[in-house]
This record gives C-alpha cells, sequence and structure tokens, in this order.
C-alpha cells in the first residue's frame, strides 16, 4: 500500500511538471500502459493471499482512478493553453484595410465613343450598325467604288476564303440603313474597320465612325454646320477653327477632307472626310436623287481620341499595357 501510494505521488508530481500533451502521452504510458508502473500493481494480484487480494485490488483501482483524474485535469489544461497560444498566434486585426480589387477604367476608345454617340445625339442622331464582315456589294460597289478602285487591291483589304471582305470602312453601313427606309435618315454609325496596314499610325484594325442625314432640302451647309459644331463641341473650344479641303471620294459629290487647326503645335490635322451623297449611292439606297439630297462624314475614332488624349503612336491603343490605360482613371 505504501508503494502504491508513493508511485501515485511521484505521478503526482511528475504531471505538474509537464507542458506538453505528448510528454503527457508518454507519462501516461509509463504509469498505466503495458509494461507500466500502476499495471505492474495489477499484475502482482495473482501473488497475493486469497484473503487480501480483494481490498488490495479496490486499493490499486482508487489509485488508478486517482491518477487519471489529475492525469485529466492536467491534460484540460493544456489543451486550453493550446487553444489560447493558437488564438493569440492567428489573431486577425479586422481593422486592417482588405486586399482590395483594382478598380478598372474604360479605354480611351470607348470613352470617346461614348462621348461621339452623346454629343450626336443632342443633335438629332441615332446610332446604327452593321457587320464586320461585309460582302463586295455594300462594301464597295453600293458605294460607287468601281472595280479597278485602288482601295479593292489585295494589299489593303483582307479577304475571307468565301470572297467577303472584312469592312475597310464603316461606309458600308449607310447602305445597309438607308436601302430599307424612306428618309429623314440621320445616323451615325461606329465600328471596328479592317486593312492591311501597321506602323505607329496606322493598325490593321481600328474604328470608325459614319454620319449620314438624308432629307429634302440637305445641302453643303448643313453639311458645315454640324461638322463644325461637332469638332467644337468634341475638342471643347469654341473658337476652333475648322477647314474643308476639296478632295475625292467615289461615294460623294461634291467631296471635301476636313482639317483642324491646332494652336497649340500650329499645323492643321486632317481628321476625317465628307461630302455631299453621290446621286448614283442614293440609287443603290433606293432613294430618289430627285426628291432627296444627304450628306455622309466619316471619319477615324482612334485619331480622334489621340488628339484629345494626346496620344502620340496608335499601336499604344491596341496594346493593353496596364500603365497606360490606368492613365484614364477618372476621364
Ligand atoms: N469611308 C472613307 C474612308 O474610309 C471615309 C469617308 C469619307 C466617309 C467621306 C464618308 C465620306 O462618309 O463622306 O476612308
Amino acid at each position: 500500500m505504501d508503494q502504491l501510494n508513493q508511485v501515485l505521488g511521484l505521478a503526482i508530481s511528475e504531471i505538474a511538471d509537464i507542458n506538453s500533451l505528448h510528454d503527457l502521452e508518454q507519462l501516461k504510458a509509463r504509469y498505466v500502459g503495458k509494461q507500466g508502473a500502476i499495471t505492474a500493481f495489477m499484475q502482482k494480484l495473482k501473488d497475493i493471499a486469497p484473503e487480501e487480494r480483494k481490498a488490495f485490488g479496490a486499493e490499486v483501482n482508487k489509485i488508478k482512478t486517482s491518477f487519471e483524474e489529475v492525469l485529466n485535469n492536467k491534460k484540460d489544461e493544456l489543451v486550453a493553453k493550446e487553444l489560447a497560444a493558437k488564438l493569440a498566434n492567428e489573431t486577425i486585426d479586422v481593422s486592417l484595410d482588405g486586399r482590395g480589387i483594382e478598380r478598372g477604367s474604360l479605354h480611351p476608345v470607348s470613352l470617346t465613343l461614348d462621348r461621339l454617340v452623346k454629343l450626336f445625339a443632342q443633335l438629332g442622331f441615332a446610332v446604327a450598325d452593321g457587320p464586320e464582315i461585309e460582302t463586295d456589294y455594300y462594301n464597295f460597289k453600293a458605294l460607287n467604288i468601281p472595280d479597278n478602285h485602288p482601295a479593292r487591291a489585295m494589299q489593303d483589304t483582307f479577304y475571307t476564303e468565301s470572297g467577303n471582305v472584312l469592312r475597310t470602312h464603316t461606309s458600308p453601313i449607310q447602305i445597309r440603313y438607308a436601302e430599307k427606309r424612306t428618309p429623314p435618315i440621320k445616323i451615325i454609325a461606329p465600328g471596328r474597320v479592317f486593312r492591311v496596314d501597321m506602323d505607329a499610325t496606322h493598325s490593321p484594325m481600328f474604328h470608325q465612325m459614319e454620319l449620314l442625314w438624308i432629307d429634302k432640302g440637305i445641302s453643303f451647309a448643313n453639311l458645315k454646320a454640324v461638322i463644325i459644331e461637332f469638332m467644337r463641341k468634341f475638342f471643347e473650344d469654341d473658337s476652333l477653327q475648322v477647314r474643308f479641303r476639296a478632295s475625292f471620294f467615289p461615294f460623294t459629290e461634291p467631296s471635301a477632307e476636313i482639317d483642324i487647326y491646332f494652336a497649340k503645335t500650329g499645323k492643321w490635322l486632317e481628321v476625317g472626310g465628307c461630302g455631299m451623297v453621290h446621286p448614283n449611292v442614293l440609287n443603290y439606297m433606293n432613294i430618289s436623287s430627285e426628291e432627296y439630297s444627304g450628306f455622309a462624314f466619316g471619319f477615324g475614332i482612334d485619331r480622334l481620341a489621340m488628339l484629345k488624349y494626346e496620344i502620340t503612336d496608335l499601336r499604344l491603343m491596341f496594346e493593353n499595357d496596364l500603365d497606360f490605360l490606368r492613365q484614364f482613371k477618372g476621364c
């Protein structure tokens, strides 16, 4: 009995010194495992006189129960300590800034397109659309561009295997829109266009906008008024000088190129083409050239965006460089 109590005393003092669950498990094995010190007393039972056996057995069980109670208390204590340490380690500071998701911004071409649509809406123009893969008829023929016209040459136009073209301009939308309607017709038509060309000022894909206004009595004076008003609004300069330079396009007669004067550089810059819709084109539109007249106007959206935001290389527009694009935040 004394030995038993000594073993228990030793076990209790050892348990008091233990600091980890791992060490506690090992200690448990040393006392109540197969070869354990307390287990050994159980095994002694068979050597004890039968009349003392019961009392001894009860005593060993008592000691074992006491041992397990102390051990379990220690275990609870260690589990709580480890949990507290883990919580302290993994504390989340809820007042810290989040990682955040960077907010994107509109591409300069989209920004410009949005402005253009708004400006022309104020002047009463609706938006029309057309396909990027066009037939020869809409891209060339119905625009009075003859078979031998240089614009049809292989080096300018992307042809599909089936004999269609990637539209080289937005002008075919004029025909598609007008052939199904009767005037008044008053539209803008923005879109992607494609040409075999690539350098600092040319890209194989770029954006154009077309304008078409057909009604009774539309004259070159209307053309000038709309284009001058538009340019001044777009560049936010009420005294911007706009110049119309006689030119040639197959689909307009007379035709002009439009220049604007940049006071900053002291230079005239070409920004688009325009003219009175050619009678042949009105014919293709099923519109009587006796009754109606109209004007058309076409320009590069990317080019206007470059002038507006002072971008010097067209390729920047299509490289998706984030440092470039981030500069348009808040525009
Ligand atoms: N389609 C012409 C081009 O791509 C631009 C153009 C010129 C459009 C004169 C017009 C116009 O509507 O009247 O170069």
